[in-house]
């Protein structure tokens, strides 16, 4: 299923092969929260800026339209018109960042909805059986992510739970793909390293969810609000204990200095509303650093965002226009940006994919950075 192509120090090139295609790593996938790239972006524009899974959210999904709903149409694929590979996120994360008012407990999460108020209650069974409805290519373990301060004795215990809470996935899901009616019976399921800033407690994790032979490992509870060495350090320490012939994921992550450090260091799989959220905003992305198009002196700028890019807003508009668009709040202008800068990501992510197998990975990152005004 996954197959490690080449490997340059850590960096790893990789290709995981699925139902919904072929996914080739490193990767950026493109975050969907509620089936939908915020920024009134189509899967036909998914398609033209390299976007090669979508990821999605099990909690904004099953609290509106209804996971059942999903189920009943056909699955998230045909629902959202996208029929490359989708990775749902568990609920665990969307559930501690959002929800008001939880409880979290052996059997899983009570919490409340964001949009109603109404009682809802999250396991690790129930998060199996959304996802399965949802018919994901790549589901996510229901695992807890505790707060970037939390103590070593809260951490030992909810990292012993979130191992819990794996094993319990893992049977869910086997019973799931195996039941006549699954929308999708080949679903993939990814563990979720967690600890916090201690290394010890993720690698003694690791451990135990390697054990578990599951079909990737994801490395959660990082950019929640340590810093940036922090985040290098612990993927230093405990990458090295996650299986290098399984995708690597580094979950929510982030800047492309971010992206090209954590390659570095073994990781292949990488989401973040980073792109679209700073598209949103008028942040664009460039070889030379992010621009803020609201800026005064884009006024008579003529050029694209950024010279030579393919990307749908730079084949045919300029810096200035797309200004005018921001300020006037037309739609068009934040959807330009947001296209752009996750077509920048994609792009990176291809440099890198050429830069691994042409084993010259530390020179690529070094330049990259330097243009984009960053130390390595
Ligand atoms: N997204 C970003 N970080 C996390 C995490 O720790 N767990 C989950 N489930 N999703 C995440
Ligand atoms: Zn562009």
């Amino acid at each position: 299923m996954y197959e490690l192509i080449k490997t340059d120090g850590k960096a790893k090139r990789g290709r995981l092969v699925t139902v919904h295609g072929t996914i080739e790593t490193p990767v950026f996938m493109n975050v969907g929260t509620a089936a939908a790239i915020k920024g009134a972006v189509s899967t036909d524009d998914l398609r033209a800026i390299k976007t090669q899974v979508e990821l999605s959210n099990t909690y904004h999904l099953h609290v509106r339209p209804g996971d059942e709903i999903v189920r009943k149409l056909g699955g998230l694929h045909k629902f959202m018109n996208w029929d490359k590979p989708i990775l749902t996120d568990s609920g665990g994360f969307q559930v501690f960042s959002l929800a008001g008012l939880r409880k979290i407990k052996e059997e899983g999460v009570h919490f409340h909805s964001h949009i109603d108020g109404k009682k809802i209650f999250m396991g690790p069974e129930e998060s199996m059986q959304i996802q399965s409805n949802l018919a994901s290519t790549i589901a996510m373990a229901f695992d807890e992510c505790p707060s970037s301060v939390a103590d070593r004795s809260y951490m030992e215990k909810s990292v012993a739970r979130t191992t819990r809470w794996l094993k319990r996935c893992k049977k869910e899901m086997n019973r799931l793909n195996s039941l006549s009616g699954t929308l999708n019976s080949q679903q993939l399921l990814f563990g979720i390293n967690q600890g916090g800033i201690y290394e010890d407690i993720r690698i003694s994790h690791a451990q135990q969810i390697t054990e578990l032979n599951l079909d990737g490992y994801a490395v959660g509870g990082l950019a929640v609000g340590e810093s940036h060495e922090d985040m290098y350090r612990i993927l230093d320490a405990v990458v090295p204990y996650l299986p290098q012939n399984k995708p690597t994921y580094l979950m929510g992550v982030g800047t492309p200095a971010n992206i090209l450090e954590a390659v570095d260091r073994g990781v292949d799989f990488f989401d973040c509303v980073y792109p679209s959220r700073n598209g949103r905003h008028g942040h664009v992305y460039t070889n030379r650093g992010k621009l803020n198009l609201f800026n005064a002196k884009y006024e008579l700028d003529d050029r694209p965002i950024e010279e030579n890019c393919q990307c749908p807003a730079c084949r045919s508009y300029s810096r200035a226009y797309i200004r005018h668009l921001l300020k006037a709040k037309e739609m068009l202008g934040m959807r330009l940006c947001v296209l752009h800068n996750l077509y920048f990501y994609n792009t990176m992510m291809e440099e890198i994919r050429e830069a691994i197998e042409g084993g010259t990975y530390k020179e690529y990152k070094a330049r990259k950075l330097a243009g984009m005004g960053q130390k390595s």
